[in-house]
């Protein structure tokens, strides 16, 4: 933690990290905590005090008192899925309105979006992205074509706005011929939504950050999504639509380069997909489904499988570079405990050609491996890295060597006390 700075915690890889129990473990540290990017695609499970919650708009920060949430101005956000969210922490005894800020700038996701969303994967067959479907990419368009609705907009004047906003989508929907669609609860709700968020501040979020930085208050800017989903660094067109990388978080937050702190970035012991897309380390054999199923991978937000394979460092070292990242922490290394020999992607190859480097358009090529010995003994009761078995510590020097990059914090067990933290290299 570094006080007066924001330190940036990103998924820099496809995402589902495990995020969640990371920023729990980190954020009794800080005094801010700020979403930047991404909106209701995301759901970071943490498990506060027994019981357990999925966060999709709502910073990890919300349940300690005397802490300030931010919900950034590069965040979308969908009122009716945000009100399900916060009532259900309001019902668990956290009061949200004293604790969280949305900015002002932060676009609305409308009911008609996700149905735009589920028209243009339609309209895109067999090469449909895999959206979530809630309409993040419909708005982060509207974003960028100028015509989208901000969080502002609901202070004044807000009906007619909306109603001239949803006659387009309507027109748009209906050029496409996607007709098949009644969005008449979804929206009576959405708009309660929009009654509830009013209730809180609606600020000038950046205004308030940089206020904070200035008084030596220590920002935690909490990632969504992961590097290779990022609109502009990402596996294009299989991304989502914003910027997940560290430079999302200054312009998703209105704060400057030269304040960012550290960068940790935290990715798995092994990979892992949800959608569709290259991955070229992806296993469909019964290590990927054994992966899959000591993991449990599966989506927190959509249910799905994910796809499985073993760590890619190609991807790996493209996203330290991408976001300066400062520290890395490796989660769920518990999860490779079974097996007697971990494979890690060192490089691509497609017709006869390697790459150790992030190619343009991953589509086509195939992982180039090294193997290493498991250690085939159970870490999940390990509370010290002394504990670790040679093979283990071996297969982390390994990757601090490849990555260049310390490894300055490892997860071995869904539990707050199997979070190891190492001395920094
Ligand atoms: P969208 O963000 O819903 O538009 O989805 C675009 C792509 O990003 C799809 O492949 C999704 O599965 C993926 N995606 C979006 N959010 C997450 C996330 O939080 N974790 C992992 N994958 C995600």
């Amino acid at each position: 933690m570094t006080q007066g700075k924001v330190d940036a915690l990103l998924g820099i890889v496809f995402g589902d990290e495990g995020k969640g129990k990371v920023v729990d473990c980190f954020t009794p540290k800080y005094d801010v905590v700020a979403r930047f990017a991404g909106g209701p695609n995301a759901g970071h499970t943490i498990i506060f005090e027994g019981k357990k919650f999925v966060l999709r708009s709502i910073p990890s920060g919300i349940f300690d008192e005397g802490k300030l949430n931010i919900i950034g101005n590069g965040c979308v956000i969908a009122p009716d899925l945000f009100m399900a969210e916060a009532k259900e922490l309001e019902a668990a005894g956290y009061d949200l309105k004293s604790r969280l800020h949305i900015s002002k700038r932060a676009h609305l996701i409308l009911p008609t979006h996700r149905v735009l969303d589920r028209a243009y994967e339609a309209a895109k067959g067999k090469n449909k992205v895999g959206t979530t479907g809630k309409g993040i990419g419909p708005t982060y368009s509207e974003k960028a074509s100028r015509t989208g609705l901000r969080v502002g907009d609901i202070l004044e004047g807000f009906d007619a706005k909306y109603q001239a906003l949803k006659a387009r989508h309507e027109q748009m929907l209906s050029d496409l011929h996607f007709t098949e669609y009644d969005i008449t609860d979804e929206e009576k709700l959405w708009l309660e939504g929009v009654e509830y968020m009013r209730q809180f501040p609606l600020t000038d979020t950046e205004v308030e950050i940089n206020q904070a930085l200035r008084e030596g208050k220590s920002v935690l800017a909490e990632g969504a999504q992961g590097t290779l989903l990022d609109i502009d660094h990402g596996t294009y067109p299989f991304v989502s639509s914003s910027n997940t990388v560290c430079g999302g978080v200054c312009t998703g937050l209105g704060v400057a380069p030269g304040t960012i702190g550290e960068v940790f970035g935290i990715f798995k012991a092994y990979s892992t997909r949800v959608g569709a897309g290259p991955f070229p380390v992806e296993l469909f054999d019964e290590t990927g489904d054994k992966i899959r199923e000591i993991g449990h991978e599966y989506g927190a937000v959509t249910g799905r499988d994910r796809r499985c394979g073993w760590v890619d460092l190609v991807a790996l070292k493209y996203a330290i570079m991408v976001n300066g990242v400062t520290q890395l922490i490796m989660m769920k290394g518990d999860v490779l405990d079974t097996f007697p020999t971990i494979k890690a992607c060192v490089a691509y190859e497609k017709d006869g050609q390697q790459t150790t480097t992030m190619p343009y358009d991953t589509e086509g090529w195939r992982a180039v491996y090294e193997e290493l010995p498991g250690w085939q003994t159970d870490l999940t009761q390990m509370t010290s890295e002394d504990a670790f078995p040679q093979a283990f510590k071996d297969y982390i020097k390994y990757l601090e060597t490849e990555l260049e990059t310390p490894i300055t914090i490892v997860s071995v067990g869904p539990d707050r006390a199997q979070t190891i933290e190492r001395v920094k290299a």
